[in-house]
């Protein structure tokens, strides 16, 4: 059966009936993307996802980049069904744990050779800021304009468009301008590394109290919409951090475990952060994150001390299965080099569409990790609102392309087993919405 293969309008009646029957129960607040498509999604298989009504959607989305090595991959299923026969929950050592870690010690820097596991992404960073915290006995924390860490307390400061409603953030935080190719305010004239990084460090001379534990940052944004900055910026930013006698930590999140093509984003730049952290394409769905630094950095106290950094379901032994056998698959099947020759194709496919388009401003990327922005009119930066992104969205997915809207951008971050031909699948279906859209008088898309 070719994919994606389309049998009812999307959502269908029994994706809509069972949408219906949840909404009377579920609390508002889930990601947008489930709540315009109205779709229930029954099973997936590799890089195509089956809804109720039979509907084939080829899913560029993943999970927002967590399914990394593909719905059901059959030797993740088995690992995950075997250790959850034999143990699920518990701190102690296991052999899945052991496995685990002597995993990533193969795809780390050896100078990252001690690891701790958490479940969720932005609990990870918040072991990640406290342990900086205490390894440097400083207290404040930089982060990037367009940055995304999570929705904790601890987080929610470094998150742009997570802090306007929820009255005082967490002190201790301050934002500097990321270097993004086309909105930072230094994107002009000069060196855009070089001017970020000069008024990060006066920014830090000028308007901090020059205590700085931690300077983090993602090597490409991802809810910002997949921003690559240019070459030399993860350097200049570790230069500053170390500069000012912060360490620099990197948030992996998005694109760790071979998204961009090497095993992680800082390996580009051969610019190893102090913390790093990772989660999403750790555990292709099951609830795993982590933290790797350096033996050094992980004793100090109190976060090194007995209990000083657990949780209830940190590296449990089924955690562990899923990642290790996730991290296995990677490696054997050779999905980083996937990534960089399909993501290079798609690239290649998708920056057509600026000339082809009146409302693609910009398409960048690096490995399966690409961002279309979306704009008023040919040659404008103004971005299109998330009402106008929303028939576009919804345009891809009655056709069975699943894409990731945010702000104004698609961001495609399929599962890293994409092959070129679904590739071409889903690019044929982006230029058949793109190339004919443009935003009508009142502001919606047509
Ligand atoms: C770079 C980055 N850090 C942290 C998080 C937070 O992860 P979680 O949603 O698992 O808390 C995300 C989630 O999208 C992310 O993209």
């Amino acid at each position: 059966m070719p994919v994606p293969h389309i049998v009812t309008p999307i959502p269908g009646p029994k994706s809509l009936a069972m949408y219906e029957q949840e909404r009377k129960l579920i609390a508002p607040g889930l990601q947008s993307v489930t709540q315009w498509s109205r779709v229930c999604i029954s099973h997936g298989d590799d890089c195509v996802l089956y809804d109720l009504d039979g509907n084939a959607i080829l899913d560029f989305m993943a999970g927002i980049g967590v399914c990394s090595i593909g719905h059901a991959h059959p030797t993740w299923t088995a690992a995950v069904a075997e250790q959850a026969g034999k143990l699920a929950a518990g701190g102690f050592t296991s052999e899945s744990r052991v496995r685990l870690l002597e995993t990533m010690q193969s795809i780390l820097p050896p100078s990252l050779d001690k690891m701790q596991f958490y479940s969720g992404g932005a609990e990870a960073v918040e072991a990640a800021l406290r342990l900086a915290r205490c390894a440097t006995g400083k207290s404040m924390v930089v982060g990037f304009w367009g940055g995304y860490h999570g929705k904790t307390e601890g987080t929610r400061p470094l998150s742009e468009g997570e802090q306007v409603g929820y009255g005082l953030p967490t002190p201790g935080v301050i934002a500097a301008p990321y270097a993004d190719p086309r909105h930072s305010p230094f994107s002009g004239d000069g060196d855009l590394v070089e001017r970020t990084a000069g008024f990060l460090r006066e920014m830090i001379t000028h308007g901090t109290n020059r205590d700085i534990a931690a300077i983090i940052v993602e090597p490409v944004q991802g809810r910002g919409g997949n921003i690559v900055p240019p070459p030399g910026f993860l350097r200049a930013v570790r230069e500053v951090a170390h500069e000012v006698g912060a360490l620099f930590v990197a948030d992996e999140m998005i694109t760790g475990f071979y998204r961009t093509g090497p095993a992680f984003a800082f390996m580009h730049e051969d610019c190893v952060p102090d913390i790093l952290i990772v989660g999403k394409g750790f555990g292709n769905g099951y609830p795993i994150s982590g933290v790797a630094t350096t033996e050094h950095i992980a004793r100090s106290e109190p976060w090194g001390k007995p209990s000083g950094n657990s949780s209830s379901y940190g590296g449990n032994a089924l955690a562990c299965a899923a990642a290790a056998t996730t991290v296995q698959v990677l490696r054997d099947e050779r999905l980083g080099e996937n990534a960089r020759a399909v993501g290079a194709h798609l690239l290649r496919r998708l920056r057509r569409l600026v000339e082809q388009s009146p409302i693609v401003g910009d398409v960048r990327g690096k490995g399966l990790l690409v961002g279309i922005e979306l704009v008023r009119e040919p040659g404008s930066r103004e971005p299109l609102t998330r009402e106008e992104v929303k028939p576009i969205f919804l345009d891809l997915l009655s056709r069975g392309l699943l894409v990731m809207p945010s702000g104004s951008s698609l961001r495609i971050n399929p599962p890293l087993t994409l092959t070129r031909e679904l590739a071409d699948a889903g690019c044929d279906i982006l230029e058949e919405v793109l190339v004919g859209a443009r935003v009508g008088a009142a502001g919606t898309a047509l």
